[in-house]
This record gives structure tokens, sequence and C-alpha cells, in this order.
């Protein structure tokens, strides 16, 4: 910030030539102006509380309310420069302050210093927008619950190393994703407890002798309580780990999901169409329709990680309290979080133009042999063999199948018996999908009781719970 004859604040200390080098690489604004109006709003609570506390006269206090709230204006409407030299937002808005009111801009800053300024602004944003992922992560859950409704019936082979495993109903499996993302949106609510702690006011390190109210200013900022400890407070950046932290995970979860629909997009897999908005031609092979949606978020996660070491990188040598090389949390921040919220609303658009190739599903459900544990469960109860000898049992079955390039479907019970006398006809029951899905009605299994349930209380969580 300058003073009238415009030289920074630090000039009666600090001599130096205008425009050096260091003063615009060092410089956030360009960055931080993003918190322009957490920053005045956190201003004005801080002069209000100035004032209550007889600090500052009733005509200082009125005087700063006009600037900030001009100021807040000539940004909304574009009209505020932001000028490289004001080094951040904070010494921004105090100079544009003292042209707008003159000296008695300067009580602005009374019993308050950048550091307990910064931190909180920070909080006050994160907070705003870690409401917003969990927002727009419960938008997704319920693309899932839609699309699961609809879906109960529609049977495709459940993977395990992506070999064919058992068959599932394919709302179990998108029902998965609403248990992956609820996680997702556990850990950031759980974020809030820390961001909802007040560091407004403990000024540079070791607090004020001015008589502050904290608890004015915690509860007209509509945080929960107070920090507890001066030093701590300046120091703190885990809230900003742990979001990005958060914001990995989810991101993780996101690029999984992206690399599965890019395997069933596959010629090979064919189980899903995806929306021509959705998907990139090439520029030589006509033919192509390219899933760059589904790869976009997966290459997404890696600049999130990257952040994630980032800041806990430019954390691990910093001793207690306030350097300059926490100034770039907020870069990571606001990168991390546009990050995140784009990849969900694409993901959240992708799947609400997502195609089911259903038929292609049940065709490949019906190979690779799906039903031989239900099989192998069948002879334990049948004929009350331990599992292992039913399990070598079916192993036997699926190899005969192999050999003579048979499906279960096709095996008469002439043949079953060579394999084990004792079975008779009702075994080949057995083998239908649809019985074989049903019958799964362990607490959590595929059958379409348990998944009609689920639907019903996911239903009434993502309607009641928040
Ligand atoms: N622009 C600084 C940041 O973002 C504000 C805090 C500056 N404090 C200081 N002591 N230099 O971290």
């Amino acid at each position: 910030a300058k003073n009238k004859n415009n030289q920074s604040v630090w000039s009666s200390r600090i001599k130096k030539k205008k425009n050096s080098f260091f003063d615009k690489i060092g410089s956030s604004i360009n960055v931080d102006k993003r918190l322009y109006k957490e920053d005045i709003n956190c201003s004005l609570v801080h002069v209000d509380m100035l004032f209550k506390q007889k600090i500052i006269s009733f005509k200082v206090k009125n005087k700063i309310f006009f600037g900030l709230n001009k100021i807040k204006n000539e940004i909304i409407k574009k009209k505020y420069i932001f000028k490289a030299e004001d080094e951040d937002i904070h010494m921004s808005i105090e100079r544009r302050l003292h042209e707008i009111i003159g000296d008695d801009a300067g009580y602005i800053h009374t019993g308050r210093s950048r550091n307990d300024q910064v931190v909180t602004d920070l909080k006050v944003w994160m907070k705003k927008s870690t409401n917003e992922i969990i927002d727009s992560l419960k938008s997704l859950q319920k693309t899932f619950l839609k699309l699961a409704e609809k879906n109960v019936y529609s049977i495709m082979p459940g993977f395990t190393h992506l070999k064919n495993a058992q068959p599932i109903s394919l709302s179990h499996y998108l029902t998965a994703y609403i248990e992956v993302f609820e996680r997702d949106k556990k850990k950031f609510k759980d974020n809030l407890r820390s961001l909802n702690e007040n560091p407004l006011g403990v000024a540079a390190l070791s607090g004020t002798s001015f008589n502050l109210d904290r608890n004015f200013t915690t509860k007209k900022l509509n945080f929960l309580k107070p920090t507890r400890n001066s030093i701590d407070t300046v120091s703190d950046r885990d809230f900003v780990v742990d979001f990005i932290y958060a914001a990995s995970m989810c991101s993780m979860h996101i690029s999984r999901l992206s690399e599965e629909l890019i395997i069933w997009n596959s010629d090979a897999f064919e189980l899903i169409e995806l929306n021509d908005k959705l998907v990139t031609g090439s520029s030589i092979m006509p033919q192509k329709k390219n899933p760059d949606s589904l790869e976009y978020l997966r290459g997404q996660t890696g600049i999130i990680y990257g952040n994630l070491v980032s800041m806990l990188t430019i954390l691990k040598g910093l001793p207690l309290t306030y350097f300059k090389d926490l100034q770039d949390d907020k870069k990571i921040i606001f990168e991390t979080f546009d990050n995140l919220k784009t990849c969900i609303l694409l993901l959240n658009e992708i799947l609400r133009n997502i195609k089911f190739n259903k038929k292609k599903m049940a065709e490949l459900a019906e190979t690779g042999f799906l039903t031989a544990t239900d099989l192998a469960d069948y002879i334990v109860r049948k004929l009350n063999y331990p599992f292992r000898k039913s399990y070598n049992i079916t192993a036997k079955l699926v190899n005969y199948c192999d050999q003579n390039k048979k499906s279960f479907k096709d095996l008469k019970i002439k043949e079953i018996k060579k394999i084990e006398p004792k079975l008779n006809e009702d075994v080949l029951e057995i083998f239908d999908l649809k019985r074989s899905v049903d019958s799964k009605k362990s607490l959590g299994g595929t059958s379409f009781d348990n998944i009609k349930k689920m639907l019903k209380n996911y239903k009434k969580e993502l309607k009641w719970k928040y």
C-alpha cells in the first residue's frame, strides 16, 4: 500500500526504488484478489468491533464503513484497479481506502496484522467453497441414484481383476458410487470443524494490547469459536492440507470411475455409450469417437495430487509463525477447488447422458461361468459337502465346459452326473443369472430386494440428511 506520496506503508523504514524486481515476483494480488469480498467483510466486522470496544470513534468507524462499501462496489462494477505494486489484496484495499477517506483509513489496521487477516479471509472463503463441493457431490449422488432406480433388474457381470466374476445388478454397481462420494462428503464436512475456528484478533503472532473482543468477531463472521493460541493461529495451514487431501481422495475416486468407464466404452467391452457432446473425434481417423471427457477427469487427478504434495512440501521446512512461503497456499487452494468443482460437474454431465448397453451387459454376463460360485454353494447345501470339495467339483465342470466349448447353460444333466453322480436336474436352475443375483440376500449384497431397500434409504438420506 502507498501513502500520500505514493510510497509503500513501510517506506518510512525500507528505502528502495519503486518497482523492484522482487516486488513484482512477491506480489500475490493477481491470485488473492479473489478474496476481496471476504477481506472487506472481515474488515467491516473488525472495525465494528474496534468501535464497540471504544478503540475507535463512531466517526472513524462510519468513514471506514463508507470507504469499504465504496471499494466493494467499485470491484463488483469492475471499476477498481488492482495494482501489482499493492503486493496483496489487503494492502490494495487499505491503499484505496486511504485514497477515499484519507488518514482515518490508518485506524483500520489497529490490533490486526495481515497474518491473522489472511487466514481469516481464507477460512471464510474455504468454508463457502467446501459447502459448494459438498453440494455438488450431493447432486452427483442423486444422478447415480436416478440411474440406479432405472436399472434394478439390469444384469451385468461383476468383475474382479477385470475378469468376469459374478452377476450383479447394474443398480448395485451404481449405488456403490453413492457410498464412495458419501465418504468424500464426510471428509469435507469434517474439515468444516477446523475451518470454523476464527483466527481474527491474534494479530502478528503474540496477540495485541488492544482490548479486542474476539468472541464478537467470531459470532459476526459465523465462526463457531475463536482459535486458542495466537502463535499457532498464524502458523497453521493444516486446514489447507486437509482440504487438498479431501480433494485428492475425491479426485482419485473420480479417476477410478473414469478409468472404469473408459474400459466399458472401449470397442472390446461396448458396455456404455457416451453422448456425442462428451466425446472428441480424431484428426485423421474419421470413424473415431474418443472418450476425452473421461480421460480429462483422470488426468486432472494428477494435478490435484501435485497440489497436495506442493503444500505439504511448502510446510515441511517452516518453523512456527508466518513466512512468505505460506503466500502460495491460496494459489494452490484456488486451483484445487476450481479443478475439483469442474471435474464433479463434468462427471455429472457425463453420467446424466450415459447410455448403458444392457443387451451387451447381459450377453457378457452369460460368458465366463459367472454362476460357478452359485454352483459350488449349491453343492454344499444339497450334498452337505465341505465347500472346498464342491469348489473342486465345480472347477472340474468348468474345465469340462472349457474343453468342449460349452457354457454352463449348454450342459445336459448326463454330463454333470459324469462329474458328480449325486446331482440331479434341479442343479440346472443354478445357472440362471437372475436367480443368482436374487440369491445374494446377505446384508449389502446384490439381491433385488436388497437393492430396492438400499434405494429407498439413499433416497431418504439424500433428501433429508443435509
Ligand atoms: N499476502 C500475504 C499472504 O498471502 C499476506 C500475509 C502477509 N504477511 C506478512 N507478514 N508478510 O500470505
